[in-house]
């Protein structure tokens, strides 16, 4: 099939999902010899546009999992926002070592109703969000080269494409779709971090980084200790500070932070679906 145009299109707060979403997006264009185009769409400023695709496109489609789906507060965007038109896309899932669950299927199917044909796909793994040590340093190099292997299949796959395939590619995950993880504590009960927001300490020396990298827009720039707005605990802000200065003690988040390295500290591999 004559492929006219490729596209990385990506929500990623930490950036592994960015990471594995270009990096095969960019791999297929070099490989047909096509230029890659890229749509952010992590900060809130990006999420007011429309993308409408055509036949001939290839479009690689990245989201993190959050509570095993894809998250809450992107879904609506999603729905609403890309058109497929008979475009080829590639969901690529990115989890922090515990379970993408629904996340694969879900991604899959909203693109599928939105006009999209879904001719591979992924779960990759990549350092969890709440943490320093699960999934330390993920996607790494053994993911990339899987990665990499991959694309090469998807590449053929394309290429041997005769006609637009009429099913979505076959993916795990449960359809109905299963409702999202809820959080435990050490004793397995279920804990609400919903409230949760990060804290600031006196090492904060008001670069603005923070603020620029939330994805909801929640960080005050006149005082960068102060989240007025929502929080979806991306850890953005906590990740990218440069002096550390970002933080969470809220009790029950650091138990379930606890609960997730102490219970998923095995190392899970990608899962590919073609
Ligand atoms: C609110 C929230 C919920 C999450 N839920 C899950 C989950 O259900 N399973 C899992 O393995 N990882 C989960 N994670 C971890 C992320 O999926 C993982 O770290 C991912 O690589 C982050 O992608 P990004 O770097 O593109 O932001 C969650 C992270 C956040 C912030
Ligand atoms: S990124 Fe860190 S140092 Fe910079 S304003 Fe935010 S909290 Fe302060
Ligand atoms: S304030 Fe919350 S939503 Fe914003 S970057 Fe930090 S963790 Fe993410």
């Amino acid at each position: 099939m004559a492929i006219q145009r490729i596209y990385a299109v990506y929500f990623s707060a930490t950036g592994t999902t960015e990471k594995v979403v270009c990096s095969i997006a960019n791999q297929i264009g070099a490989a047909l010899k096509v230029s890659v185009q890229t749509i952010n769409f992590t900060l809130p400023g990006a999420r007011k546009e429309h993308h409408t695709f055509k036949k001939g496109d290839v479009v690689i489609f990245g989201t993190p999992v959050y509570a095993g789906r894809i998250p809450n507060i992107l879904l609506p965007y999603i729905q609403g926002s890309f058109t497929g038109n008979d475009a080829l896309a590639i969901p690529v899932v990115l989890y922090g070592n515990r379970n993408y669950d629904d996340a694969l299927i879900e991604l899959r199917n909203v693109l599928f109703e939105n006009g999209f044909i879904p001719v591979a796909g992924a779960a990759f793994i990549g350092e969890h969000s709440f943490s320093k040590t699960l999934a330390a340093n993920r996607p790494d190099a053994q993911d990339m080269a899987i990665a990499e292997r991959f694309t090469a299949q998807i590449v053929e796959k394309i290429q041997n494409l005769i006609a637009t395939p009429i099913e979505p590619v076959l993916v795990n995950g449960s359809d109905p779709i299963r409702p999202r993880y809820i959080p435990r504590d050490l004793q397995g009960n279920p804990v609400n971090i919903l409230e949760v927001k990060p804290k600031t300490n006196d090492t904060c020396v008001k670069c603005g980084l923070c603020v620029e990298v939330c994805p909801m827009g929640s960080i005050d720039s006149a005082d960068p200790s102060n989240v007025p707005r929502a929080c979806i605990k991306c850890c953005a802000c906590v990740k990218k500070c440069p002096t550390a200065a970002k933080y969470n003690d809220d009790e029950k988040f650091l138990e379930h932070r606890h609960v997730l390295e102490k219970g998923y500290a095995r190392r899970a591999e990608p899962e590919l679906f073609l």
